[in-house]
């Protein structure tokens, strides 16, 4: 009898426990969506390189960031010469003490002609010392090492001492070059820390009476990223090499521009050895009141080549976006005469031999001499970054002539002008329209709502003409160049309903990328942006890991999906024909978690579904330096048997399905 009880008591909790989760699913039964997906009408197929980065040397990206040179104006070139250079200044009992020598900056028999400027200090008495300051400080970590490097030149002192000092003066590591004639020569050592330091100093100390001639100041990590000599920063790229980017959008921007055409960005100036690498102001230097950076300059120690190695490295199609003859629409907007573009064509040529050429073409020797024999496999050229008006239309087709004639097999990219809507954008889809154009750059830095309800935005484009670059977007919770802006959850979780939209239409929108990408917290001038670092570390916002799940989530067919964007719930669904899975994307807008089944047609699928949840019930949470994975993603997997799959969407998610559909 007890025993029957017992049997009976463990069937009926079996019973309940088996119908439990339909009790719950048929509880919120009212909310509970149905999310149709038919794999038996798959559609176009996905842009391998769909979800992407775009860099560009802004908030102190390169220089400060992922070109981890500590050294700031190492070649005495930035405006005023001796910025982020400083003598040490004293007190003693008879007051202010006057530093034990001077600092001069000279340019007869420069190092190079390209950057002729360099440092003589002269030390009056020995023990004569300065120091460089960094970006916004010099950071460096305990038990590293760091290669600390000059150009001299001395016919007097034989020894430069080199010392890094923590923010309260401590010495955490010493060095010292030696050796040294009266012919300009590179020497080098490593220093090893001792102590961690984020606003340290580099000091360099002159032991004997005299002076001597210095030039590209260095103190450079070891720990590069793959370990190479003037390599990038690790732990940014890292983060880069996370997202398995399907392009890398360079070197920006307005960048690209510049504010007058004798300030834009000339790849070829970026190119061969770094101490030739002629240094240039920032656009960004004073481009915003509120944000001014004076000693914002483009070293270029990251450079052309590094970009393309950068691609590589990350699995990633290069896309070089370069000048079509006009600066800055918002600053000078000075534009080249038609008859002055063969410069332009020029670089746009070199480019691709620089990037494709054999070993034996002049462009193509000096990538192998820089180290890479084999060809960057370009595919795609920016032709102007946001331009747009009749005279950009007519500098386009003196380059569309050139390039289409020589190389067919280069897609043109170009632009649509800053704002997604209106004027200019309409006039310039017409035209692009009218030309044939490869791909058109649509730029959005618009409110969360926006992209909230315009999710639909491609749904209705000509499937037959040019193909969307959605290049630069971001959702601005205050305001486009608002310094107030943040990289909150709301702003990521719009950011995601939208790319739902993009993936849906994945065989009109090719390439897409959040933007800006870097910033460093002390020296940014655009806010939000997808990564945050200081002078040591770095963290992903919500915006960046939304651009990761999709990104490692993209598939290659559009599989239809029904509802598509409805009260607050946005779907997409691919199939990976690779890894023969089907991915459904789900994002629930609301503050509840909702009750949904996924419903498959075409496949039954059984196993193990694996899950990937990005989710905050806080709308205005955030990342940060201590909490730098507070909103990331999370994994869980689901067993299934059947097509109908019952889910639980948590509020304020994106949640991401990976079901086998062998
Ligand atoms: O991403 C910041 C800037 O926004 C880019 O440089 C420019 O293309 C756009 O206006």
């Amino acid at each position: 009898m007890v025993a029957i009880l017992m049997r009976t008591t463990t069937w009926f909790a079996a019973l309940f426990l088996a119908l439990l989760p339909a009790c719950l699913f048929s509880q919120g039964s009212q909310d509970a969506a149905v999310i149709s997906v038919d794999v038996s009408h798959p559609g176009a197929a996905i842009s391998s390189s769909m979800f992407g980065i775009f860099f560009e040397d802004i908030n102190f990206g390169a220089d400060g960031g992922l070109y981890p040179e500590l050294v700031k104006n190492r070649s005495f070139e930035f405006q005023e010469p001796l910025t982020g250079w400083h003598e040490f200044l004293g007190y003693s009992a008879k007051g202010l003490d006057s530093p034990k020598g001077e600092l001069s900056v000279h340019t007869e028999a420069p190092l190079n002609q390209t950057n002729p400027h360099y440092l003589r200090p002269h030390a009056y008495e020995p023990g004569y010392a300065f120091f460089n300051s960094g970006f916004r400080g010099i950071g460096v970590e305990g038990g590293a090492e760091y290669r600390f490097s000059a150009y001299v030149r001395s016919a007097g002192p034989k020894t430069l001492r080199a010392t890094i000092t923590d923010e309260s003066g401590h010495e955490i590591g010493s060095g010292k070059l030696e050796g040294f004639d009266d012919h300009w020569k590179r020497y080098e050592t490593v220093i090893r820390m001792n102590a961690t330091a984020q606003h340290g100093r580099l000091n360099l100390i002159i032991d004997e009476r005299g002076s001597l001639d210095l030039d590209m100041v260095s103190l450079f990590p070891v720990d590069t990223w793959k370990h190479r000599p003037n390599g990038l920063r690790k732990d940014l790229v890292q983060l880069l090499y996370d997202l398995h980017p399907g392009f890398l959008r360079f070197p920006g921007g307005c960048i690209v521009e510049g504010r007058l055409l004798t300030t834009r960005y000339r790849w070829k100036n970026t190119v061969g050895d770094i101490e030739k690498r002629q240094t240039l102001i920032n656009r960004w230097n004073d481009e915003f009141d509120q944000r001014p950076a004076s000693d914002y300059f483009q070293s270029f120690g990251l450079g052309f080549f590094e970009y393309f190695q950068l691609a590589e490295d990350i699995g990633a199609k290069p896309l070089p976006i370069l000048n079509c003859g006009m600066a800055c629409q918002f600053n000078s907007s000075e534009t080249a005469a038609l008859n002055q573009l063969d410069e332009y064509v020029r670089d746009a040529l070199d480019l691709i031999e620089f990037a494709n050429g054999p070993v034996t073409s002049p462009w193509g020797k000096l990538r192998a001499d820089m180290g890479h024999a084999e060809p960057f496999h370009l595919t795609m050229i920016g032709v102007g970054n946001e331009q747009w008006g009749p005279r950009y239309v007519e500098r386009y087709k003196v380059f569309a002539a050139a390039l289409k004639a020589q190389h067919p097999e280069i897609k043109l990219v170009v632009a649509a002008g800053p704002f997604p809507t209106g004027e200019p954008f309409d006039s310039m889809w017409s035209t692009w329209r009218q030309l044939h154009a490869d791909i058109v750059d649509e730029h959005y830095y618009m409110s969360p709502d926006w992209f909230l309800t315009n999710t639909g935005r491609y749904d209705h484009y000509d499937r037959s003409g040019p193909k969307v670059f959605a290049g630069e977007y971001a959702a601005q919770s205050v305001g486009a160049t608002s310094a107030e802006n943040r990289n909150n959850w709301k702003t990521a979780i719009s950011e995601a309903a939208f790319m739902t939209g993009l993936e849906r239409n994945g065989d009109v929108v090719q390439m897409a990328s959040y933007a800006p990408l870097l910033a460093h917290v002390d020296a940014w001038q655009w806010k939000p942006d997808a990564i945050w670092f200081d002078n040591l570390r770095s963290y992903g916002t919500p915006d960046y890991y939304v651009q990761k799940v999709f990104a490692n989530n993209v598939g290659t067919r559009i599989i239809p999906v029904t509802p598509e964007a409805v009260g607050g719930l946005y779907t997409s669904a691919t199939l990976d024909e690779n890894t023969h899975e089907l991915t459904v994307k789900a994002i629930n807008y609301s503050p509840s978690a909702r009750g949904a089944e996924i419903r498959l047609t075409g496949i039954n699928p059984s196993g193990t579904i694996k899950i990937i949840t990005l989710a905050s019930a806080d709308l205005n949470a955030e990342n940060s330096f201590d909490h730098p994975t507070a909103v990331s993603p999370e994994s869980s997997t689901l067993e299934t048997k059947s097509g109908n799959i019952p889910v639980q969407l948590r509020p304020y998610s994106v949640t991401i399905y990976r079901i086998p559909a062998e």
